[in-house]
């Protein structure tokens, strides 16, 4: 399989902003340069299928899985990835080390790499060193995560955490002593976990509970994501509130759904419909996994298939292996919007295209992958970067605002 290099250059620049209530603004990492290099679209596509049905297997229903044949056909494509939001992340401060780490509402675990990892993943990065700490505390006891296409192992330790300004003190996390060689092309250092305390499996709450728990911060948070492609636009990240400067009107809330009990503590909420330009696609009983860790959108086969059918020009694509991806022409002006509590919210034609495959056309970052059961979806940032995002947990809601 052809190596993906998604090196991106990110620039970190920690703020704060004073309001009423404490308001903590983290700005985002962003992409400097766009990367021009070759990726196989069907190794991306295989790779953003791994990825989810990895980090997401723990919450598999397996009765509920419903196995689809694809149309075999034999094509590999190249493609160039001119330019593309894959990933999110800021600064975060453990023990006075600093680490490059994912926004995760997909899951409730917070680890960096610990100075023993001798993994290949870990070369590169930057490691935690317990041994330069004054405030570390061994807590060593294992743990063991699924991450990216593969895993992450280790032992828990316990430090002052600091993320912009706020400081959580004497935090439980997780040292990963092991970074499976799958994830080799993993940029950041680490992963940050919000969703809820209930996913957490190294015995203790997330950041942002503790951060609240403690009265630091009110327990909520937002986002702005940035697009690549507007580089003067700053992604945040804001906790204990929103960033009022990043939206317009109302935040239309709409209360975490759990059709099934494997999900709780995701943030997942109903979805009423979705609608290609000004048509509904009349999709029933959807529900929607928001999540700023995942840079597609994956949507069960047959549903991916209704909504493309929608889209002039539209196309499937397999290779031998049989992963999937549509494609569909990039002069294209189609709209996508996702309804969520009666409101809709649109995703024009240019953030569909995860990337081109020629000159003239788009692959669809919409891809025909079921992630669950054949009526969750996951929705990640090519979602996430038009509307500003709040994560209420006290209310237990999430929110969708437009962007300014
Ligand atoms: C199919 O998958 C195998 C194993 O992952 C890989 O070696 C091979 O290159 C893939 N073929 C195509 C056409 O992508
Ligand atoms: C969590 O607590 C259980 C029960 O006390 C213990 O067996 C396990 O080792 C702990 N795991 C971590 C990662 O702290
Ligand atoms: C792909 O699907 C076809 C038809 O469903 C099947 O015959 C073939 O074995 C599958 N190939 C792989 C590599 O899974
Ligand atoms: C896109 O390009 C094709 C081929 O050049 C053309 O036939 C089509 O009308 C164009 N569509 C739009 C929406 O501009």
């Amino acid at each position: 399989m052809k190596t993906m290099k998604l090196a991106f250059l990110f620039i970190i620049l920690p703020a704060i902003i004073i309001n009423a209530e404490p308001l903590f603004n983290i700005k985002l990492s962003k992409l400097q340069k766009p990367p021009s290099t070759d990726v196989n679209v069907f190794d991306y596509a295989t790779h953003s299928k791994k990825v989810a049905l990895n980090k997401y297997s723990k919450y598999i229903n397996k009765r509920n899985i419903n196995r689809r044949h694809h149309r075999r056909a034999q094509n590999t494509i190249f493609i160039k990835d001119e330019q593309s939001d894959l990933e999110y992340y800021a600064k975060l401060t453990i023990g006075g080390q600093n680490f490059n780490i994912i926004l995760d509402t997909g899951s409730s675990n917070l680890f960096v790499p610990n100075i023993n990892c001798i993994s290949t993943t870990c070369r590169n990065h930057n490691l935690f060193d317990p041994t330069k700490s004054k405030t570390f505390t061994a807590a060593g006891n294992p743990w063991e995560i699924k991450f990216g296409i593969g895993s992450a192992s280790g032992i828990t330790g316990i430090d002052d955490i600091q993320i912009g300004n706020l400081v959580a003190k004497q935090q439980v996390f997780g040292l990963a002593n092991v970074m499976s060689d799958d994830n080799i092309n993993f940029i950041p250092d680490g992963v940050l976990g919000l969703a809820f305390d209930n996913l957490n499996t190294m015995n203790t709450s997330t950041l942002v509970s503790a951060l609240a728990n403690n009265n630091q911060i009110k327990p909520i948070f937002g986002f702005h994501l940035s697009h690549a492609s507007n580089f003067d636009d700053q992604g945040t990240f804001t906790l204990g509130g929103v960033d009022q400067t990043k939206f317009t009107g109302n935040i239309n809330f709409n209360k975490i759904f759990y059709p099934t009990p494997v999900t709780v503590g995701l943030w997942e909420i109903s979805l009423d419909d979705a609608i290609v330009n000004d048509q509904p696609l009349s999709f029933i009983g959807r529900s929607a996994i928001i999540d700023t860790g995942t840079s597609n959108i994956l949507i069960p086969e047959a549903d991916a298939a209704e909504l493309h059918s929608l889209i002039p020009g539209s196309q499937l694509v397999t290779d031998s292996n049989n992963t999937s991806a549509y494609i569909f022409p990039s002069n294209s002006t189609v709209i996508v919007s996702f309804k969520f509590g009666g409101v809709i919210y649109s995703i024009p034609s240019k953030d569909l295209c995860l990337m081109p495959l020629d000159p003239s056309t788009c692959v669809s970052t919409i891809l025909p992958i079921q992630i669950l059961d054949a009526t969750t979806w996951l929705l990640g940032t090519p979602f996430l970067k038009n509307v500003y995002s709040v994560f209420d947990l006290t209310n237990k809601r999430v929110g969708f605002a437009t962007s300014s």
